[in-house]
């Protein structure tokens, strides 16, 4: 052992936790650890007395959550001596699964919706070379071939139904609970295949148990509403919403996922796409936190029902910020077209112009 506090991710912090051994070799790019922010702006703008934290995901080494479970279910497939990994994904899974099998000296293979996928997730997953198969199809059906060809191929399969993963993403909860120094009311977190959320209710119920908390939250589920199986009760087919990471119809954690919704006290709700798009631009725009638009359906969701009183006055919420912004440039710009944003001569006089007619 030694002195060093140098962080080394998180199965190395929460090894005591994790199914890994003394001697497992940890592939792991330093992620978690990620930054609990107290909002000091919003609740002030909805004029509600409740304490808003944003865990910023999108900090971790990829951009995104998903870097929690990839490095536990890189970590034992490189145990149980796999050399291939395979995903289906809408671009985030697919960046994370590309980075982790760049560390381990494996090969990735992910399927993704063609033209649905965000530029910067794309850009990742070529830039870690993986092997990219685009499918004529939306994430469900790349998930169901995944599962298929797994049973036929030497590969591992790196989505949420590797329980590994959630096994990693549970970690999440330790950190609030350890910052916090107890689990929050609520937590809010955006919904697609709902792996992240079941993930989180069994790191808080963990830290219960444990008698490192003496409570647990109601786990509030969002979804976009043009992908929102959990309130229709059943599949839906042919999902569709700008916040293309959670543009899924057909949950693979759905009964894991309804739950943690009774257990905890919980509810799922819906967002459209311009709520979504509303609070995205809102947090990045009065807090100076720039998430992807999934992401902002946790907030977005927690801030309707802080309005609507669903959420009391008094409590102390947390939402997860699943992705960075940086992720998807080409929904950012779009959405600000009417940035303060000009052209001028390159002249002091222009300059000086242009700051005097912006100054507020
Ligand atoms: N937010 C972001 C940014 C995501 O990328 C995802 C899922 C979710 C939320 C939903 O999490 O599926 O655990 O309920 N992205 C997966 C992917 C599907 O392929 O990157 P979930």
């Amino acid at each position: 052992m030694s002195n060093s506090t140098r962080y080394t991710g998180l199965i190395d912090k929460y090894r005591d936790h994790l199914p890994v051994h003394d001697d497992t070799r940890i592939i792991s790019l330093g992620e978690g650890n990620t930054p609990l922010i107290r909002l000091s702006n919003v609740p002030r703008m909805i004029g509600k007395d409740v304490d808003i934290y944003v865990k910023y995901e999108g900090l971790n080494p990829t951009g995104s959550f998903k870097d929690r479970g990839m490095t536990m279910a890189v970590t034992k497939a490189v145990e149980d001596g796999s050399k291939a990994i395979i995903c289906a994904s809408t671009g985030n899974t697919s960046a994370a699964a590309a980075a982790y099998a760049a560390r381990a000296g494996i090969t990735a293979f992910v399927l993704i919706p063609e033209g649905k996928i965000a530029m910067g997730k794309l850009a990742q997953t070529m830039m870690y070379g993986a092997v990219i198969l685009q499918i004529r199809g939306n994430f469900d059906v790349g998930m169901q071939l995944v599962k298929e060809v797994a049973e036929e191929a030497p590969v591992t399969i790196v989505n949420s139904i590797n329980p590994y993963r959630l096994q990693g993403q549970k970690t999440a909860a330790f950190e609030i609970v350890e910052e916090l120094g107890a689990a929050p009311d609520y937590h809010c977190l955006p919904v697609g295949n709902a792996g992240n959320i079941t993930a989180h209710w069994m790191g808080y119920t963990e830290s219960n148990k444990d008698g490192v908390s003496n409570n647990v939250p109601k786990m509030v589920g969002y979804q976009a509403a043009g992908a929102a199986p959990f309130m229709r009760g059943a599949m839906v087919d042919n999902p569709e919403t700008i916040a293309t990471a959670i543009r899924i119809g057909h949950p693979q954690s759905w009964d894991k996922a309804w739950n943690v919704q009774k257990e905890s006290g919980g509810w799922f709700d819906e967002l459209q796409d311009s709520e979504i798009l509303e609070a995205q631009k809102l947090l990045a725009q009065s807090e100076g936190i720039f998430c992807e638009p999934a992401s902002a359906a946790s907030l977005g969701g927690a801030i309707r029902d802080v309005r609507n009183g669903k959420i009391p006055e008094g409590s102390k919420i947390v939402c997860t910020l699943t992705g960075n912004g940086l992720k998807d440039p080409d929904t950012a710009i779009a959405q600000c077209k009417n940035a303060a944003m000009s052209t001028i001569d390159a002249t002091l006089s222009d300059v000086k112009r242009s700051i005097l007619e912006n100054m507020t």
